[in-house]
């Protein structure tokens, strides 16, 4: 490969969770603001998609929205299901939010290198000793609360984990 073409190859990023209108459009929002915020967003590409089509077509839960945007994010991405012919090859990095997506996740994985991309979200936790990010759909506001806290602090170490994977690369 030229030098130059790595230089130019973003880091491909995708969250996951069931219904794609939480935790995981949540997800792609703090990431996206993250990067923003460290002026490097050109070198990212992030999504998300839900291991379930129910939602698909439509915008972030509206409590999930309220919540973000007191915290400065606008949820504007559209709910879509993961898919396994394009998104297993297509991104570096697929992360999921709780252990039923990651078991969703590795039986649609066709090889060992589309294992090899799958991270849970809380493995990149550095203030919180959570497993994984708890579903906020059925439950009151302090899950919607919870869910971004937990991903500010994961995302931050997710983007300590893919800088440093970088840098080694480069080496
Ligand atoms: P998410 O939350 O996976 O974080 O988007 C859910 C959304 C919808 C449902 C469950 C969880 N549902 O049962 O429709």
């Amino acid at each position: 490969m030229h030098p130059k073409q790595k230089t130019m190859d973003k880091t491909k990023i995708l969250f996951v969770c069931l219904g794609n209108i939480c935790r995981s459009p949540s997800a792609e929002a703090v990431m996206k603001g993250l990067v923003e915020k460290e002026g490097i967003s050109k070198n990212f590409e992030i999504d998300s998609a839900g291991t379930a089509a129910w939602h698909a077509g439509e915008p972030a839960d509206p409590r999930m929205q309220v919540h973000a945007r007191k915290r400065g994010y606008n949820l504007t991405s559209i709910s879509r299901p993961v898919n396994p012919e394009t998104d297993f090859d297509k991104f570096d990095y697929i992360i999921a939010m709780d252990e039923q997506n990651m078991r969703d996740l590795k039986n649609m994985a066709k090889k060992k290198e589309h294992l090899d991309k799958l991270h849970m979200m809380t493995d990149f936790s550095k203030e919180y000793n959570y497993k994984s990010v708890p579903d906020p759909y059925y439950g009151g506001e302090e899950g919607f609360e919870l869910v971004l806290d937990l991903l500010e602090d994961s995302c931050q170490g997710l983007l300590e984990h893919v800088s440093e994977n970088e840098q080694t690369n480069k080496k």
